[in-house]
Parts: structure tokens; sequence; C-alpha cells
């Protein structure tokens, strides 16, 4: 099987590798955003009038709230917007996304109804691995703009109500570093031990496993100084040296400088596999598969984050959300227990990772996972919900179904579900428009680091290139890293020059400008569900129960809080299908969500294909 060029994944071993009151006051503060999202709603067509009602009394009763009431984790109750710099929007026509164009989209973030953006790295990167190889944590990529441009940036989101999350990027730097340079210089340079060395004399380094590496070797030989320096991903990636204290407060510097800068939060990159044991004992087995779990939690992580939250979290209001943190639930916990004062959130790739291995997906073992893991977190904790990443296949392509008959349908489904479970939804750029995987000619017209170097790798080893070339095509990352779709014009108006990866040809059909003015559109169908999940707490924190857990085609569960309880039915299938409400629940109302414009009553729902209904229960 080719696994080789995808990145790393614990689950997936084929192919790849409150009980709060009902509404929230604080929220007066956004109160001039609620205004901004009702006037939007306005314009979403006759489906949207339930909303339209919830929202009006939202709106009245805030405006009769104190604002007094204590504030609870804002990062609870937001909605991460993933947005992926290189792609979004380009302003000055070199075929990169840059700072200036994401500032010149504000608006639409702000309409989108989501809370919080995470930008994938914008620092200073030779970009070997798209800014995940940082050569400057202080500067922002002369590609993507100027620290003034991210100052305005920062101004013009803060405007808006909307809050930035930065990628931190501190496992590994890019050999391009100025630490790194010095460190490979001599073996007396102070930055030496900033990164981890094997002296050549000592003979060949224990084998360690590099998912990017062409040779799938985490040792790199430096011939300055006669040594092996370390690096899980790229060569060009080399692993920072947690053990050394000094290197630790360097990356506390560093997190202080954007958190003095105003920012709200951090996305930990890969920091689950920061702690490691210098001797470098054997391990055996290390392969594609098992890359995560062995590299996982090492001595020692868990001290690094009580001083990491000491040092830098605790003095600033940030949200903290790790990468993969955890190789179950209860590991995962452990980051984010509150009484543990380390971090807020983590995300788990076991869900993402479902399906991984082959063409379909069994809808039981998704609802297996997400409830494994919300049940582990029902008395403390919290978790990211998501289906979609830069790393991960387009979600619609994945998980619903991309064909032009269900592809919106499914794509409405899928943001149905992210933004009706208990944690914080983490909703990629393009998925609000139900953006798919792209068709990519040959390996000639892929961009990324896994995918060049891992087909090198089939090459060499004479394997097998067209398998290889079917994963790449089904679950390679340039697939979500394709341009945003904005509009039918030429590069789908992401620019006027030759993009850095190539449009999905099907932007003339999927795009926001289109989608805006349609108000059964997907995009449409997200800013119902986003402006939902902020007025109704339920959603939020809310009780999570699975019902009927064997049925193949249904993901059917309530959500209850207080006296509140609704029911969510997902028909996870591109065919009709029946499903009987137990009797004991009891709709109420028009549902308070519905991507398809009508539901026929009854006992029994019969369900579109892939249609996806919230409804209130009496
Ligand atoms: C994380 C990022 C991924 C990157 C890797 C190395 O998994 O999400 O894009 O390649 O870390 O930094
Ligand atoms: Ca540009």
């Amino acid at each position: 099987m080719p696994h080789f060029f995808l990145r790393y994944s614990f689950c997936s071993p084929r192919w790849f590798l409150r009980a709060f009151a009902t509404q929230r006051p604080w929220q007066a503060i956004g109160q001039v955003v609620l205004l901004g999202m009702l006037i939007g709603l306005a314009s979403c067509g006759p489906s949207a009038k339930t909303e339209d009602k919830t929202a009006a009394t939202t709106a009245a009763k805030l405006a009769a709230t104190t604002s007094t009431a204590k504030k609870p984790d804002w990062w609870k109750e937001t909605i991460v917007y993933q947005l992926y710099p290189r792609s979004f929007q380009d302003s000055n026509g070199d075929g990169v996304g840059d700072l200036k164009g994401i500032t010149s989209r504000l608006d639409y973030l702000q309409r989108l109804g989501v809370g919080t953006v995470w930008l994938n790295p914008i620092y200073a990167s030779p970009n070997d691995d798209n800014g995940y190889d940082i050569s400057d944590y202080r500067q922002i990529m002369p590609e993507f703009g100027t620290i003034a441009d991210f100052d305005a940036l920062l101004a013009g989101m803060h405007q808006r109500g909307l809050k930035l999350v930065m990628d931190l990027v501190v496992n590994h730097s890019s050999d391009e570093h100025a630490w790194f340079k010095a460190a490979r210089s001599s073996r007396t340079s102070p930055y030496r031990d900033y990164y981890y060395w094997w002296p050549a004399e000592k003979g060949t380094p224990p084998a360690r496993y590099s998912t990017f590496d062409v040779k799938k070797n985490a040792w790199q030989y430096d011939s300055l100084t006669k040594s092996y320096y370390l690096h899980y991903f790229s060569k060009k990636q080399p692993d920072l040296n947690w053990n050394n204290p000094k290197l630790r407060q360097e990356v506390y510097r560093i997190m202080r400088f954007w958190a003095d800068k105003g920012i709200d939060g951090f996305r930990m990159d890969a920091f689950q596999f920061v702690a490691k044991d210098p001797s470098f004992p054997p391990m055996a087995g290390l392969n594609e598969q098992n890359f995560a779990n062995a590299y996982n939690h090492g001595p020692h992580l868990h001290d690094y984050l009580k001083e990491l939250n000491r040092e830098v979290l605790s003095k600033y209001n940030l949200m903290t959300v790790a990468e993969g943190a955890g190789r179950n639930p209860q590991e995962a916990m452990l980051f984010v227990d509150p009484a543990r004062k380390e971090l807020d959130m983590t995300y788990h790739f076991e869900g993402v990772g479902v399906g991984s291995g082959a063409d379909t997906y069994k809808l039981n073992d998704l609802k297996q996972v997400f409830t494994k893991w919300d049940r582990a977190f029902a008395q403390k904790g919290w978790q990211a919900i998501d289906l979609g990443n830069h790393d991960q296949p387009r979600m619609v392509s994945k998980f619903g179904d991309d064909r032009p008959a269900f592809r919106a349908a499914s794509a409405k489904l899928l943001n149905t579900f992210l933004l009706t479970m208990r944690g914080t939804p983490y909703c990629y750029n393009g998925d609000e428009l139900g953006m798919t995987n792209s068709k990519f000619a040959g390996i000639a017209d892929y961009r990324d680091v896994a995918a060049r170097n891992g087909y090198a790798l089939v090459q060499q080893q004479g394997g097998d290139i067209p398998a290889f070339m079917h994963g790449l095509a089904r679950f390679g990352r340039d697939n979500s890293r394709t341009p945003f779709q904005w509009n039918g014009t030429a590069n789908a108006g992401f620019t006027t020059g030759t993009p850095w990866l190539s449009v999905n040809p099907n932007y003339v059909a999927i795009n926001e400008a289109a989608q805006a003015k349609d108000s059964s559109s997907v995009l449409n169908h997200f800013r119902r569900a986003t402006a939902l999940r902020q007025q109704r707490n339920v959603l939020v924190y809310g009780q999570y129960t699975l019902l009927d857990a064997a049925n193949p085609h249904i993901w059917a569960y309530t959500r209850t809080l207080g006296g509140e309880r609704v029911l969510v039915v997902l028909n996870f299938s591109s065919e009709p299908r029946r499903w009987v409400v137990p009797a004991e629940l009891k709709p109420t109302g028009e549902p308070w969500l519905n991507n398809y414009p009508t539901l026929a009553p009854g006992p029994a729902l019969a369900l579109q294909p892939w249609q996806a209904v919230v409804l209130l229960l009496q």
C-alpha cells in the first residue's frame, strides 16, 4: 500500500499516513456584530424565517440585559474559521494569497457568523512546508506582507468583533533560522543545544522515522560538524530541543511578542511531539502508520506545558488548542483538564482519520469516534470539532458526496454536524461553500512536500506509481489548499496572476459570488447554522446523546441543556431514508435548521438524500 506520501495520522493505518442561561448576556458587547448578522439573515430567503424570529428575540433580550454577568470561557462559545493565507486572496497579482488580501475580505468573514480566525503560519519561512518551517518567528513572510499589514489586519478583525489565533510551530524551526545556522556552525556554538545532534563518532544514530523525508530517515548528516541532526518532518525542519530551558524561554518570549500585539490565541502545531528523551533509546517498528503514536507524549511534556502556562498563558486572555494531542481521550484530557492549568482544548486525528484507508467509510465508525470522545469530555475539559483542515482532503469529498447532485446537500449536512456538536467547531475555509477535492493532472501539479517526496521515494523503490497517484488524488493535502473560489472570473477571483497552486476547475459553478445571491446555497445555510449556534447555548453546552447507534445511514442525536432539548437528524446517504422519531421525543414547531425547503411531518421522518434537520423538542 502506498502510504508514504501522506502525512501521519494515528488512526488511519493504510493510505494515510454550562449550565448557563439560554442566552449569553456578555455577548451584548457583540451586539453590533449580531445586528449585522440579522441584516445578513434577512437576505436568506423563506427558509431563514424561523432563524430570523429567533435571532430577533435574542437581540431584544440582549438589549435588556446588564453587562455584569460573569464571562465564561469565550473560546467554548466561539466558532473557529481556519484560514489558509496562501490561498485565500491575493492582493498584488503575484499568485500568492497575502495579508492585505485577507484584510480586504474581513466583511465576508464577519458575515459568516464565525467568531475566531485561525491563520496558518504567516511567519518568515523558506516555505519547504508552506510556512511550517519558520526562519524568523517575529517577521511576516515577505510574500504575505509586513508587520504593518499584520497590525492592520488584527485591528480590522477586532473592530469587527473577530478574534485572531496564530499557529505556533515550535516542535521544529526552519534550517534557515538563525538559531540553526549558528548551531550547525560549530559543536561549541551557544545555540548547539537548541537542536538535537548525534556525533558521528558514536556511530549511526538509533533509528527515527521522518514523515516527509525522501528516505524516511529523521537523522540528517551534517558534514560541517560531523554530526547528525534530528528532523521528524522534512530535513529543512530540524527539531527544537525542549530539554533546553534556554530554548523554552525563547519560545515564551515569542509567544509574549504576539500576545502583546493583542492576538487572542495559539494553535499549537505538532506539540505532542516536542518532548524527547535526548539519549534516543532504540524504538522498534517505526513507520508511517504509527508515526504519531510513537512520538506522542514524550517525557516532561506536561512539565513544559505547565511552565508555558505559568510563564505566558496565565498572564493573557488567550485560547490554546493543541493539534493531535493525546493518543486517546484519557491522554488528551491531561492537556485540557482545567485543574491542571495547561491548555484549553485539543483536536484529535481519529475523526478525520475515519476512512482514510479506503474509497468509502462507515458512518458508524464516525459516530463511534465522535461519541467516544464526547463522552470522555462530558464532565470536564473541552474539545475541538472538525472534519477537515489543510492536511486533509475536502470534507465534502471524503465524508459527503461531491457529485453535482449531492454536493450541496451533503456539504450543508456536514456543516450542520460541525455546528451542532458539543465542542468548539473548527470550520475550514471553503467548506462553507462546499469546495471539493481538486483534479491534478500529474505529480508536477502538486506542491506539497509530502506529495513530492513521497513520489520520489516510490519512484526510487520502483513502487506502484498509479496506486500512489490514486491515493494522492483522494487524500493529498493539496486538495484542500487550492485557491478560494470567490467568483466565476479568471482564477476564481483569487489572483490576477498565476496562482501558486492551480484553481479547482469547478470554480465556475462553485463560488462565493453565486452562493451569496442564492438563499438556498451552502454558504447561506452555513450562515444560518452559525447564527443559530451563536444564539442557542444548548448547541454549545448541551449534553449529547446518540440515538439509534447502529443505524448505518442516519446519525441522530439530542442536545439537552436545562429544560431545552434539541433533536438533530442527519441522513448520511445519497438515498431518501425514513427515520422513526422515538415515541418519547416530540418535535415542536418549524425546524430550527433544515437543508431542504420542507420536512414531511409525521412520526416517521421522510428524509431526502443528505437531509439534515435540527428540531426543538417539547
Ligand atoms: C502539522 C501541520 C502540518 C505540518 C506539520 C509539520 O501537522 O498541520 O501542515 O506539515 O505539522 O509542521
Ligand atoms: Ca500576493
